[in-house]
Formats: structure tokens, sequence, C-alpha cells
């Protein structure tokens, strides 16, 4: 991949602000001034705003499928498990088995890149999703240890919580797992059948946790655990979030997942929005916007184990930048107020995933072998892949011409 300059940026970071600056991108990675010497070069005049690219750090990438599948009207759920029952004996279910699990796969790719995600987990066992990840165009972690939940009926995904974690420790990998998804005694205790298993550190990436106490929450930030908090996902299935003001109150790593679109948000941007809402009307005051970049970024990276290479945009990390349209002055105000039509440029380790026609300069100038283009909001633009194609088969398999709300453009146009 060639070495190229991103100049008159709007560089944003959680240290720093904004911070009018060049970007330099050489051998993949972000590099000092001086280093990338007759390089590719676009000109941002000072108008959009560059933030590290995003990252979702709870997805199941089989099941970004829409409608959503909730409980009836008026009722809730006491665990995921009669969620699970409902899902799997839907329509929706029924229709998305028109689908190979690989275009789910690649449907889920898509899902992610067109929020501005670059690195995203698929939250399944090894053996389930090994086959399908390399070939994605995406970053999907793929050192993980993980869990289902931790409950007697959980799915029984890996080896079991104590083998799993200690697989983690020994790799310095993340140790994945929904925990406190429900409010049954089992769920309950979640925290503290972990903490017994000699599972509870700062491996751990804990989604949900709902059900979890005051203490639970203390207990999360000694041990420097992170969570996942999917609100769009709890909001729909138990009419209740964890309590998210006290996680980030007790200084816990706080990080943002979507959930698939089974239970969740159509993609980040859109759980974005949806956590700002909710935290308002939970609390009566505004979460701030510094605090959610945080989450989808450097707090993301660092339940990952990512953080020296990803999260932020500093020199030596891997180029992963997001590129957003400049609509107000405050840069992380930009970030959680914005929508898919946002995006004017999405890298990964430096190699453009998609963006505005103005960065093919990127990649010498024209459509390379391997891209494709598609329009959204009115503007083309190049796209990795052919989403377009793939789109227009989806509906051909499905048999009608569905619209799936994460995938901003008509095939065709
Ligand atoms: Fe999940």
């Amino acid at each position: 991949m060639g070495d190229y300059i991103l100049k008159n940026c709007l560089v944003v970071s959680a240290a720093n602000g904004v911070e009018n600056a060049a970007i330099r991108v050489g051998n993949g990675k972000l590099v000092s001034q001086g280093s990338v010497g007759g390089a590719k070069s676009v000109d941002l005049g000072g108008k959009s705003f560059v933030y590290p690219a995003l990252f979702n750090t709870h997805d199941h990438l089989r099941g970004n499928y829409l409608p959503r599948i909730g409980p009836k009207p008026g009722e809730f759920y006491l665990t995921w498990l009669p969620w699970d029952n409902d899902l799997k004996a839907s329509d929706t279910y029924a229709e998305r088995a028109n689908l190979t699990a690989e275009d789910m796969y690649t449907l889920s790719s898509y899902k992610t890149l067109f929020s501005g995600v670059t690195t995203v987990v698929d939250h399944f066992p090894h053996a389930i999703n090994k086959e399908f990840l390399p070939a994605l165009p995406i970053r999907v972690l793929q050192n993980y240890a993980l869990a289902h939940e931790v409950s007697s009926y959980e799915l029984k995904w890996g080896d079991g919580v104590e083998i799993e974690h200690q697989r983690a420790v020994e790799n310095n990998w993340p140790f994945i797992t929904h925990l406190a998804e429900g409010f049954d005694e089992e769920s309950m205790r979640g925290l503290a059948t972990l903490e017994h298993l000699g599972a509870l550190d700062r491996y751990d990436l804990l989604v949900h946790c709902i059900g979890f106490s005051d203490d639970d929450i203390k207990k999360t930030a000694r041990a420097g655990a992170s969570i996942s908090w999917c609100p769009a996902s709890n909001m729909l299935m138990f009419n209740v979030t964890c309590k998210i003001r006290k996680f980030l109150r007790e200084g816990v790593n706080v990080t943002l997942g979507t959930d698939s679109t089974h239970s969740g948000s159509a993609n980040i941007l859109a759980e974005i929005h949806y956590a700002r809402d909710l935290y308002r009307k939970m609390y009566g005051e505004d979460l701030s916007a510094k605090t959610i970049f945080e989450m989808v970024t450097c707090n993301a990276a660092r339940a990952f184990l990512l953080e020296d290479s990803l999260g932020s945009l500093d020199t030596g990390k891997l180029a992963d930048i997001l590129i957003l349209r400049g609509r107000v002055d405050d840069p992380y105000e930009n970030l959680v107020s914005a929508d898919m039509r946002d995006i004017e440029f999405l890298s990964l380790a430096g190699k453009p995933l998609y963006g505005e026609l103005r960065f093919l300069d990127l990649l010498g100038g024209k459509l390379p072998h391997g891209y494709s283009q598609i329009t959204v909001a009115g503007r083309p633009m190049f796209a990795i892949g052919d989403p377009g194609g793939f789109y227009t088969q989806a509906r051909e398999k499905i048999g009608f011409k569905k619209v799936l709300d994460f995938l901003p453009f008509e095939p065709g146009q």
C-alpha cells in the first residue's frame, strides 16, 4: 500500500481536542514529519475532522438482519433465553436463511465499514467463524478467548470459563463474555461467579452487565475489567440497561457495542445516538460527547488489548483513519451527531476502504481491481469489494427488494 499525506486535517484526539495538522501514512502506520517523501496527498482544506476509526465491541456477524426481534408488546424478558427462542421461531430468522453464512459475514462487514468502524468482534466460537474472518475487508478480532455467558444454561461456547480465561491471560488476549444479561438468580450472580472462578481481571470484556449491583461495579473497576454497553439491545429485551453512570463514575473502562441488529441498533453511529438519548432520559443530564468518543476509540482499543497499535492517531500506530464532514465546531459533538452520510473516508492500516472520489488519488487515481463505486446521499463513493453487486444478489436470494438499514445506498444508482 502506498504512502500518503492528508493535509490540513482537523485531527481529533482525547488528549488535545482538535489540532490543524497533516496526517502522514507510511507502510500502513502513522509516521512523523519527514518520513514520507514524495508521497501522494489530499488537502482537506481544514474542513473535515479526522478521527481514529471506530470500534464496535459487541456484535454477532451472522446475526445482522432485520427487522429486530423483541418480546410481545408491553412485555419484557427476564433473561436472554426466551429472546433466543423467539428469534429462532421468527419470520426474520426464516428469511435470513435465504443467505449463506458467508453472505452474512460479508453483509456484516459492510454494516461495519459503512459506520466508520474498522475493528469489531464477532462474538461466536472460533470453530464457527474462523473460516470466514480472514477474507473480510475489516479487522475482526481473531485473538480472543470467550464464553457465551456465565450461567448453567449458557450455550457452551469454548472450553469453559476457567480454561478460556487462562488462555486469554497466557496469550494477552481479551476474555469476552456476556454477563448479567437478565434478572434471574443466576444472572444476578454472574459477576460473583466469575470472581469465584478466579476469572475477574483486566483481561475481561464483560458484555451487558445489566443486573450488576453497586458492589459488582466497584469490583469491576478494581479488577481493571472493561464492559461493552449495548443500550438499544438491552432496552428492547428488558426495558432497562446497566447503571451506566455508576460504571463511569467508578472509572470502569466503558466501551460501546451494537449487539447484532436482531436486537440492537442498525450500526455504531445509531447506537451512539441511542446511548446519548437514553442517558438523558435516565439521568436528566448529557453524557458528554467526549466520553462517547473515548468509548468507541481508545477505551475499545484498551478492552481488546490493542491500545499499543490502535485507538488514537498517535505516531507509530496503525493508520486506521475515519474522516467525517465537519458540520459543527466541536469535534466530539461532530462525531456523536454524525450518520452514515457524513463519512468522507475510511482506512484500515493505511488501506483506503471507502471514501469520496477525491481520495482516489491515494489509490492511483482510478478505481483499482477489488473496488467498486456506489452513490451515498448523492455522492459517488468508492468502496472495497462490490457492495452494490452483493446487495442485488442478496435481494435475488431473499426474493424481494429487502431494505437493510445499515447499507446507505441503493444498488445501481
Ligand atoms: Fe450479544
